[in-house]
């Protein structure tokens, strides 16, 4: 079964609580939202392998380590995950992005694929798929069974706040995807939001509704 990590350092919890208050406005959002990325992937990469290498410093020769093994993907769920890139590509400055599309029919709740675009090489990268909120978890999975189609091998998925429900799904449906998480909070309502949550991410985001 995939592990569930969870990011409770101060600063990521001080940032999620304005984040979760409805009286910030979008800016200070957007500003927040990439901030507890950058924190994140500071922490989701803490096990990344490194080899050692030798480097001339202006004294002497060095034994030092750089990363070494996989690059990164980043893959955003269009349209929240896009608030996390930014604060992302400020620790990976390299990362290579795609794009998936999924959307949440309101009706049904269940996920609506309308564009992918992802690098040639995700099976040669260890990627972290981007969605602030894992509620149902229904856009998550089936986002990562389409990078699966397409030969990932490796993947991550890094949310701000989770839903047990959606814990539960991703655990049945891909045990081997390691979920990272700054919250795991109550419930899901009646209309798929996560409760207490943060209301509509997108919308919060983009200033939307
Ligand atoms: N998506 C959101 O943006 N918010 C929720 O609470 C659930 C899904």
């Amino acid at each position: 079964m995939g592990k569930v990590h969870i990011f409770d350092h101060p600063l990521i919890q001080h940032k999620l609580s304005f984040i979760r208050d409805r009286r910030t406005g979008t800016k200070e959002f957007r500003e927040l939202m990439n901030e507890v990325a950058m924190l994140m992937a500071y922490e989701i990469t803490r096990d990344l392998p490194l080899e050692e290498i030798v480097v001339e410093t202006p004294v002497a020769p060095a034994r030092t380590r750089v990363l070494s093994g996989r690059k990164i993907g980043l893959i955003p769920i269009l349209r929240a995950g896009l608030g996390m890139v930014d604060g992302m590509l400020k620790i990976l400055p390299t990362a290579k992005v795609g794009h998936m599309g999924v959307y949440r029919d309101p009706e049904t709740l269940q996920p609506v694929e309308y564009y992918v675009k992802l690098p040639s090489d995700i099976a040669e990268r260890e990627l972290i798929v981007l969605d602030p909120m894992l509620a149902t978890g229904g856009s998550a999975s089936h986002s990562i069974a389409v990078l699966k189609n397409r030969g990932a091998r490796s993947i991550k998925l890094m949310v701000l706040i989770a839903a047990p429900e959606g814990i539960a799904r991703l655990q049945a449906d891909h045990p081997d995807v390691d979920l990272y998480v700054a919250a795991v909070d109550e419930r899901l309502n009646e209309h798929g939001y996560i409760v207490p949550g943060l209301g509509d991410a997108g919308d919060r985001l983009f200033g939307t509704k």
